[in-house]
Parts: structure tokens; sequence; C-alpha cells
């Protein structure tokens, strides 16, 4: 299907799922998540750290589908880093998420002294058939480099807080050059800012779709896979809804230029430092 990319390792990963919710004690957990279903969702992505590991497979074992129905990514956390600690981390994700194997398994932050050794063992993995994929979250084009010194395998997916005020666009075109796969997280951006863009805004207008459509819609044009997350059904169906028309290349282009640099989070190596872990 048109909505599907083609992985390096031949996987084929949804470009649009579904953003953890990570308010497990709502008391909607699972129909958040039914809802998100029905609306055609069929990626869901989740990491040790977010705690919710343990409601999204209660909610994945009541589905009444087949396990290859769904795509189900996960990431080892900062503090399960190392070669045995994530293959322990990983055994214990399996548990939560109910599940015997995971479609992608990334490294969540690029922690230096580490990630050669948490690689290995998601090569381990990979190869022991018990993922699916591997890969990376918040890697810059300087983490990717060292890891590809020592890497088996290059990362299929690196997820990174990508939205038009933070397109991350130098380091996709490095990905795209490497053959990994972008995925964007905060794809809507923060506290509303793009949401409320008068270029994104005129764009809903010309297109009569919502900024939320058209932000998606300019990823998946760019070639970003895409997980963005909403609470409520009806903003599930809105954000899904984006594969049926197209932004012309001079709409990519003006929302390409909306970049400036600004992050929702600081950067991987100032906010996920050594002595923070
Ligand atoms: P809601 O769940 O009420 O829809 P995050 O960046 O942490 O993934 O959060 C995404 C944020 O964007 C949430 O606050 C979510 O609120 C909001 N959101 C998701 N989809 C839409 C949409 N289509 N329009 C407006 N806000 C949205």
């Amino acid at each position: 299907g048109k909505n599907l990319t083609r992985l390096n390792n031949g996987s084929e990963m949804p470009m649009l799922g579904f953003g953890a919710v990570l308010e497990t004690d709502v008391v909607d957990f699972n129909e958040t998540y039914t809802h998100a279903w029905q609306a055609g969702y069929r990626l869901y992505d989740t990491a040790s750290s977010y705690g919710n590991q343990i409601a999204l497979g209660k909610w994945l074992k009541s589905l009444d589908c087949k396990r290859e129905d769904y795509w189900l990514t996960s990431k080892v956390a900062q503090y399960e880093q190392g070669y045995k600690e994530t293959l322990s981390a990983f055994e214990k994700t399996l548990k939560e998420l109910q599940t015997d194997y995971l479609d992608l398994y990334l490294i969540h932050w690029p922690k230096e002294k580490t990630f050669f050794e948490t690689w290995k063992a998601l090569e381990h993995l990979y190869d022991e058939g018990l993922v699916r994929a591997i890969g990376v979250s918040n890697f810059e084009a300087n983490h990717l480099d060292r890891l590809l010194t020592k890497a088996k395998i290059v990362p299929a997916v690196d997820q990174l807080e990508t939205h038009p005020y933070f397109s991350n666009h130098v380091t996709h075109a490095y990905l795209k050059k490497l053959g990994i796969q972008h995925q964007a997280w905060s794809p809507l951006g923060h506290k509303g800012a793009e949401l409320n863009d008068p270029t994104l805004e005129k764009l809903a207008q010309k297109y009569n779709k919502t900024i939320a459509q058209i932000i998606l819609r300019w990823q998946y044009q760019n070639g970003v896979a895409t997980i963005p997350k909403s609470t409520n059904a009806q903003r599930q169906r809105e954000n899904i809804d984006i594969f049926d028309w197209q932004l012309t290349a001079a709409d990519i282009e003006s929302i390409d230029l909306l970049q400036k640099g600004e992050r929702v989070m600081g950067a991987p190596d100032a906010n996920y430092s050594e002595d923070k872990w």
C-alpha cells in the first residue's frame, strides 16, 4: 500500500502510526486505543520508559486480530543500556506487551558509553528473530557516524523530534543517504505553536484541511514516517486522513521554510548526558 515504507531490511512499516498515550490511569485508556484501532492505526509506538507497556499489552491482548495485523515499536531506555542489560530489558518489554516479538526496537537516546554494547544486543535480538527491525532514536549524524564504525547492521529507522519549526532537515538528508527511515516524534510540535502558525493556517484553508493534517501530509510527502498521538477520537481520525490528497511542491517548500531550529526538548547530548543517567 501507499502508506507503507520499505525499510532497509525489507520490512514494511506504516508511514503513519499512533504515538504513545502515557496516561495509563485515564479511565478510557482502552477506549482511546480502541478508537485509534477503529480509525485505522496499525502501528503502535511505545517505550520501556513510558510506563504504559502493561496497559498497552492488556489492550493488545484483547484485540480480536492476528499479531501480524499490527506493528509494534518499543525502545530500550537509558537506564537499561549495555549488552546484558538490554537483553533483559527486552525480555521484560515483551512480557509487558504480552507478545513474543517486536516489529521494531530502538535505542531511545544515544548514551555515549554504552550504545555500542546496546546495539550489539539489538543485533543479537534481530539475528534471533525476536525483532523484525532494529533502529535508533534521537541519533544525530555524529552519533550515527560513531555507531556505524562498529555496527554490523545499519539501523532501519531513526526516530527524531520533527515538526515544522524543527524539521531536522540536515539529519534527514544524512539518513536518506544512509538508507535509514526518518520517523517523527512530536510531529505536531509543542504547546500548539505550529497549530496556530499563519502560513499553515492559510494552507489549511486552501486545502480545506486542518493544520494538523497539513503538517502530517508535509511529513509524508517529505518521506518522513510519523506517529501523531491524540486522545480524542475525532482528532485521531483527522490525523490519519491524509492519504487521498496532496500538497503542491511549492506549498511543501513553504512549510520547509518555517524551520527555525526550535526544539521542544534539549539536544540529545545536552539533555541526556551521562551524568543524568
Ligand atoms: P489531544 O490528545 O487532546 O488531541 P505529543 O506531542 O506529546 O504527542 O502530543 C500531541 C498533542 O497534540 C496532544 O496534546 C494532542 O491533544 C494534540 N493533538 C493531536 N492531534 C491533534 C489535532 N489534530 N489537532 C490539534 N491538536 C492535536
